[in-house]
């Protein structure tokens, strides 16, 4: 298997497929260029499955063949074309499954479907896992020593035992932890921290067992190191996962995704497979620097996101009440009336227009604005909305002019010559606490200064709603504030009417 991963064409294809990669990665970084990022991935994820195939499934039939006892019979070629059958069944069953799921689901769903697939990539790397563990000889991890007496049995080399550990352990945490980010995510669960007494001494306990019995492992090739290994592993990714609050989730899938592409890596190594090793080593990169942005934006430290707790506050609790205090409710012609006699409008878009669907209406009341001679920008915070990019995506899908899309820092310093922020659906990322009150939850998270426009128009249902954080907003009492309570599709559509 390694001799044939070595010939130069397959060298060269994988190299081209790792290639596409990185072109993807790159596409995938500004909406504009996010599609043809995609089909880069696809171009190059096909490359590396064909190649593997046309290049491997022979030889993984040579190593192997169905019924072998002995030694002799391991050495006797044969190439026997029924596991390619089996694999293309199993390819293709997989893309049906994924192309449903993947049209079926919705935008707001799409943080748990990341977390459940996720969940397959650590099962899948387990798997490969416990096969190389149980036949090295047909992975090519192995040497046959033939004893004086007994039966002939595999040595695993010592590096294979380094890869092959590491990849199940990782695997293993990755697929409990995101099967209880995927529970959290989907509300099976409460999305609530569980603390368990003790919980640090027994996580620290438990990674000084796995890290006891993989040397044991290393070092002697024992069976009962490799399972208990893989046993503590899958306890630990529950153990570390179900203490963060659900305000945390998407920096942990996120972090998961990281875990994912290094057990495929270490996954890779076993497998002598150069596509595998560079795709887990882009994946687990990308994951963690992704995990880092995301904690910087909500101003968190990946430490303590880790650590557990947080979301204790998470989704309502005492900061959830309303104040009660005078607040403006304005309707659909009071919100087109400002608008129309505004200079500039700044949208600032946030979870609640990802619920409402409200993003091709909001595009529809743009253009009408434009053509009343308003200028028209949006604001995106970096953790609006529940995934990153949530925005973007949504605004893309209605076809907004990526020109008028402004990142928070590019955008902030705008709202004091700003006539009307428009915010809809969004709360947490304008919520000026973060800058001042140093008991909240959000405290210290960079938010959008929408405050500083000449007036501030607040789509929401009611207002005893609250964010993500679980907190009110200061915002929705000032003068300068008109609430506009209604689901954001249903108000925008009838602003859209106001317009004329
Ligand atoms: P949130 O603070 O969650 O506020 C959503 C607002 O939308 C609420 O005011 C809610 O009030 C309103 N809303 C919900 N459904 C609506 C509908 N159908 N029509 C109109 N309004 C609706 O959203 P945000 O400002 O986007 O902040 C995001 C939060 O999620 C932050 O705390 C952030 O840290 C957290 N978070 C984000 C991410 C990423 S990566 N984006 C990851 C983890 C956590 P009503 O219920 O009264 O309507």
């Amino acid at each position: 298997m390694h001799e044939v991963a070595q010939s130069p064409w397959v060298a060269f294809a994988y190299l081209v497929a790792g290639v596409c990669f990185i072109l993807a990665l790159r596409g995938l970084s500004h909406p504009a260029t996010s599609r043809r990022g995609n089909r880069l991935g696809m171009a190059g994820m096909a490359i590396a499955v064909v190649t593997t195939l046309v290049t491997h499934v022979p030889v993984i039939v040579d190593v192997l063949p169905p019924g072998a006892v002995g030694l002799d019979d391991w050495a006797k070629p044969r190439v026997d074309w029924v596991p390619v059958v089996e694999i293309l069944a199993a390819i293709a069953l997989g893309a049906v499954i994924g192309l449903t799921t993947a049209r079926r689901i919705a935008m707001t769903a799409m943080p748990q479907l990341v977390a459940a697939f996720h969940s397959l990539v650590g099962l899948a790397a387990v798997l490969v896992g416990v096969a190389a563990f149980l036949n090295p000889a047909a992975f090519g991890i192995a040497d046959i020593v033939t004893p004086m007496i007994g039966q002939p049995f595999a040595v695993i080399h010592q590096v294979s035992r380094i890869e092959l550990i590491l990849g199940v352990a990782i695997g293993a945490i990755t697929f409990s932890g995101s099967v209880i980010a995927f529970l959290k995510l989907n509300s099976t669960m409460s999305g609530s921290p569980i603390l368990l007494p003790q919980r640090h001494a027994i996580n620290l306990g438990m990674a000084l067992a796995i890290a006891f019995f993989a040397y044991g492992f290393y070092a002697t090739q024992s069976p009962l190191d490799f399972w208990l290994v893989t046993a503590f592993a899958f306890i630990i990714g529950f153990l570390l996962i179900v203490p963060i609050g659900g305000a945390d989730m998407p920096v942990v899938v996120s972090m998961l995704n990281s875990y994912s592409g290094w057990a495929a890596a270490a996954m890779g190594f076993t497998l002598g497979n150069t596509a595998m090793i560079v795709t887990g080593a882009l994946v687990g990169s990308s994951g963690a620097i992704l995990s880092y942005i995301m904690c910087r934006a909500m101003n968190r430290s990946f430490i303590s996101v880790i650590a557990g707790g947080f979301g204790a506050v998470a989704g309502g609790g005492a900061g959830g009440e309303a104040i009660d205090r005078p607040w403006k409710r304005g309707s659909a012609e009071d919100a087109a009336f400002l608008m129309k006699e505004a200079g500039q409008v700044v949208i600032v878009p946030g979870y609640g227009m990802a619920v409402a669907q409200a993003q091709h209406v909001l595009r529809e009341m743009a253009d009408k604005l434009k053509e009343h001679g308003v200028r028209v920008k949006y604001a995106i915070h970096p953790v609006a909305g529940r995934m990153p990019g949530h925005m973007n995506v949504l605004l893309a899908e209605a076809n907004v002019p990526y020109d008028d899309v402004f990142e928070l820092e590019d955008i902030n310093a705008d709202f004091a010559q700003t006539d009307v922020a428009f915010v809809i659906g969004a709360n947490d990322v304008t919520n000026p606490a973060a800058k001042t009150d140093k008991s909240s939850p959000i405290y210290g998270m960079p938010v959008l200064d929408v405050e500083k426009a000449g007036t501030v128009l607040f789509i929401k249902r009611s207002m005893g709603g609250v964010g993500y954080a679980g907190v009110d907003n200061e915002l929705f009492y000032r003068d300068n504030t008109m609430m506009l309570l209604a689901d954001a599709k249903k108000m925008v559509e009838e602003i859209v009417k106001a317009l004329g």
